[in-house]
């Protein structure tokens, strides 16, 4: 038309100003406020993290304690909220539970939902990362008809998380820490990636001036689907359905096949052009979890060969379809004990961290407007209605 651009899946389109997050597709790096992922997945810690992407610099000492210490205050849930889950069947996918409770928040913490006190901002966003490892540990219990448990405040974020999801209230749970580090890398790996589907849902809802519990709710909505944060759980159930090495080539030809809409899942993404530098971190974090549990899982094998297999033919490199994230997550979930249902849902409780630190973003920030897209129309032009009888 000449007074808009088309932009369909907004791949050229930038919708922000960000200090959050930088990728360089092509050369296959990610940095939070400039530093790189694999340096905080191997050497940092979630909260510390999180801290980063909240507030812009590493904490010292003084502020990392107290700001765990205001993480650990919020991790408890309304004691209500137990009763909102008995609604749902047992057999209800996780993550649709978690679509409803997030949102049911802002029903529970009305003294945070007034988004132009920069203060209440703040409670929001702690009891978001606060309350979603309880919610998402609940999510399972209900699911198995197990007790749900409370938070233990004395343990680290992560295996408090750990704990309320696989421990019983008759037993005392032990946290291994092996399981502990790779799950808190696991979080730090998925914590912010810019401005992905999920991010851009949060900050289009938050745009209109919606509480930010909704606005979570709405990125958990969007995160959902395979081609962005379900295809963790689509990867690991593909990986097992290949079962063995020798069926590879069958569904490397379906991938390739332009009349099958099968795709490899895990694998090819938006803007790395490269190997995404998540997915080696995440490689090499399996190797050393399965190894240190003694897990030998057939489908690691099938994993790694699935990669070579690609990654050496044609249409993969032609293409630059590389593993991403979610291609070696599900192989140390499953080893760590979670189905595959839950496995979006620690995505979420992840995420939720760069979902937070992107809508406080934009909230403060004074160019921030309403998003509102426009449309190249390609309907019937004006027309005369006419009565039911006469059409
Ligand atoms: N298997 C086979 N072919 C693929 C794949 C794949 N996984 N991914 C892309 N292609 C092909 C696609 O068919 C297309 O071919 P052609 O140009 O001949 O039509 C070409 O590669 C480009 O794909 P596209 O769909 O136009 O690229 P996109 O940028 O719109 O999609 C993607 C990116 C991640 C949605 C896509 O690669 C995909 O569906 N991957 C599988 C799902 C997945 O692993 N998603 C997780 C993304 S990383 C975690 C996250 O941030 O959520």
């Amino acid at each position: 038309t000449g007074k808009f651009t088309y932009d369909p899946g907004f791949t050229s389109t930038a919708s922000c100003e960000s200090k959050l997050t930088y990728i360089d597709g092509d050369a296959g790096v990610l940095l939070h406020r400039g530093y790189p992922i694999d340096q905080l997945a191997e050497q940092s810690n979630f909260m510390e993290v999180a801290y980063l992407l909240l507030n812009g610099e590493l904490p010292d000492r003084k502020s990392l304690d107290s700001f765990n210490n205001t993480i650990t205050r919020h991790t408890m849930v309304h004691e209500q909220l137990a009763t909102f889950y008995r609604g749902f069947r047992r057999d209800a996918h996780p993550m649709a539970i978690l679509c409803g409770v997030v949102g049911a928040l802002s029903a529970f913490y009305h003294d945070s939902t007034d988004i132009t006190d920069p203060h209440q901002r703040m409670i929001a966003s702690h009891r978001l990362i606060a309350k979603m490892p309880t919610i998402a540990a609940m999510a399972y219990k209900y699911s198995i008809g197990q007790p749900f448990l409370y938070p233990k405040n004395d343990l680290s974020y992560t295996a408090n998380f750990l704990r309320m999801t696989f421990g019983v209230p008759a037993e005392e749970y032990v946290v291994d820490p092996v399981v502990e580090a790779a799950m808190d890398r696991i979080f730090i790996l998925h914590a912010d990636h810019e401005q992905n589907a999920s991010t851009s849902t949060v900050r289009l809802a938050g745009s209109s001036g919606a509480n930010p519990f909704a606005c979570i709710a709405a990125g958990i909505a969007c995160l959902w689907g395979p081609a962005h944060g379900g295809a963790n759980e689509a990867a690991l159930n593909m990986l097992r359905e290949i079962g063995t090495p020798d069926r590879i080539s069958e569904y490397i030809a379906r991938a390739k096949d332009k009349d099958d809409p099968f795709r490899l899942m895990g694998f090819g993404h938006r803007v790395y052009k490269n190997y995404d530098p998540r997915a080696k971190v995440m490689q090499k974090t399996a190797n050393e979890v399965l190894d240190k549990l003694g897990v030998d899982d057939p489908i690691f094998d099938v994993a790694r060969e699935l990669e070579q297999i690609a990654l050496s033919d044609p249409y993969f490199v032609d293409k630059k379809l590389y593993p991403n994230v979610d291609f070696y997550s599900g192989v140390i979930l499953s080893a760590i004990g979670f189905p595959t249902t839950m496995f979006t849902v620690l995505f979420a409780l992840a995420r939720t961290v760069g979902w937070v630190a992107q809508w406080n973003e934009m909230i403060a920030d004074p160019a921030q407007k309403i998003g509102r897209p426009r449309q190249l129309y390609t309907g019937p032009t004006e027309r005369d209605y006419v009565p039911v009888d006469q059409r």
